[in-house]
């Protein structure tokens, strides 16, 4: 009970799911526990966050026992209106839905992502950005929103959660309802499911765009993300070298088979260049000259923007305060990709 009493319901003013009396059965043969969560009929947007982080205490608690956590339905007692089932009723304001991916890892997705996202906003537009990376999520960091903790509210009978807004622009990512240290430990569908929850779940309201940051790969989570959720157009996101190629083309590929209905808006060269702090005007090509360029040919695709290596990027993404809100002339390629995916989207 000590561990679970760890698991807060962040919905329900940060009440720990023992003390929320969430807890109706522990069983123990000293090898595995198995914890019994109760759950209203009415659904609970925050669910399968709480599955996933009542596995994580006790798999933090217990490293040598296996552990599950199985759910039942609990009778309330005044049962509201009707549940909810997840419907795309909360994007239907929304003009553009635009993934930003790659099929590798690391080369800048979610720098791009939220960059992009904040030009958009200093251009005028409305956005919101979902960050998709449940497994490894870094845009509450990137945009110094660690910590903050969203709100449920009921709109039209159904539990909807409030996004976290700075910057102009509407952010959600699981990493609000877990702590920074806290693995997040997801069985697939399970991370399909709270995907899901982040993107369909949330108070959008009306927005010009809003940005999928995807996770790395293009495994079940990105299949279940372009089938499910209505992402209409998407932006690759690379670095010059060759080796980067095969893994792009793989994430090329995944928006451009027969079964997706999503249109590639182009590619981002992320880290094009090196140029030192010192000397503005020097560009160093560390990964290879003109390597962006290349593969948009290869790949058949416009080449939308070449973000350069500089340092500013990298410690503004750390310090929550992403380069695209400075008057530095990098944050001017951020302006120049986002004039132009509000173009062509
Ligand atoms: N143009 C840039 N200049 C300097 N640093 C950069 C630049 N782009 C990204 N970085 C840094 O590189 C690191 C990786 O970037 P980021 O997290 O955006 O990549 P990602 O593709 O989202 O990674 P993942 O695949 O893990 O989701 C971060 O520390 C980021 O600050
Ligand atoms: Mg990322």
């Amino acid at each position: 009970m000590a561990a679970l009493a760890e698991v807060t319901h962040p919905g329900q003013s940060g009440k720990s799911i023992t003390e929320l009396g969430m807890v109706r059965d522990i069983e123990s043969d000293g090898k595995k526990i198995t914890v019994t969560l109760g759950f209203g009929k009415r659904r609970d947007p925050l669910a399968e966050y709480l599955i996933g982080a009542t596995r994580a205490a006790l798999i933090r608690h217990f490293p040598d026992c296996g552990s599950e956590v199985k759910t039942v339905v609990v009778e309330e007692p005044a049962p509201k209106k009707k549940g909810l089932d997840l419907d795309d009723s909360t994007i239907r304001g929304i003009k553009h839905i635009i993934g930003i991916a790659s099929g590798k890892g690391g080369v800048g997705k979610s720098t791009v992502a939220v960059n992009l996202a904040i030009a958009l906003t200093r251009l005028g537009y409305k956005v919101g950005l979902a960050d998709a990376d449940v497994y490894g999520p870094s845009v509450p960091t990137m945009t110094g929103t660690q910590g903050a903790e969203p709100m449920a509210e009921e709109v039209d009978g159904k539990e909807l959660i409030i996004p976290i807004e700075k910057y102009g622009v509407k952010w959600m990512s699981i990493g609000y309802f877990a702590g920074e240290d806290q693995a997040l430990i997801w069985r697939g569908p399970m991370a399909c499911n709270a995907l899901k929850q982040m993107i369909l779940q949330v108070k959008w309201g009306e927005l010009d765009f809003l940005l999928i940051d995807m996770p790395p790969g293009t495994g079940d989570i990105h299949i279940s993300l372009v089938s499910d959720i209505r992402i209409g157009s998407a932006v690759i996101v690379t670095t010059p070298q060759k080796v980067a190629l095969a893994d792009v083309a793989k994430g090329v590929n995944m928006f451009r088979n027969d079964n997706v209905n999503c249109r590639i808006l182009g590619l981002v060269e992320n880290m094009a260049w090196f140029t030192p702090q010192e000397h503005p005007q020097e560009k160093y090509f560390l990964f290879g000259k003109e390597g962006g360029l290349q593969m948009a040919r290869t790949l058949g695709l416009e080449l939308l923007a070449q973000i350069p290596l500089v340092q500013s990027v990298r410690e503004s993404g750390d310090a929550g305060e992403p380069d695209a809100l400075s008057s530095r002339p990098d944050a001017n390629a951020f302006l120049a990709l986002a004039a132009r995916v509000a173009e062509i989207a």
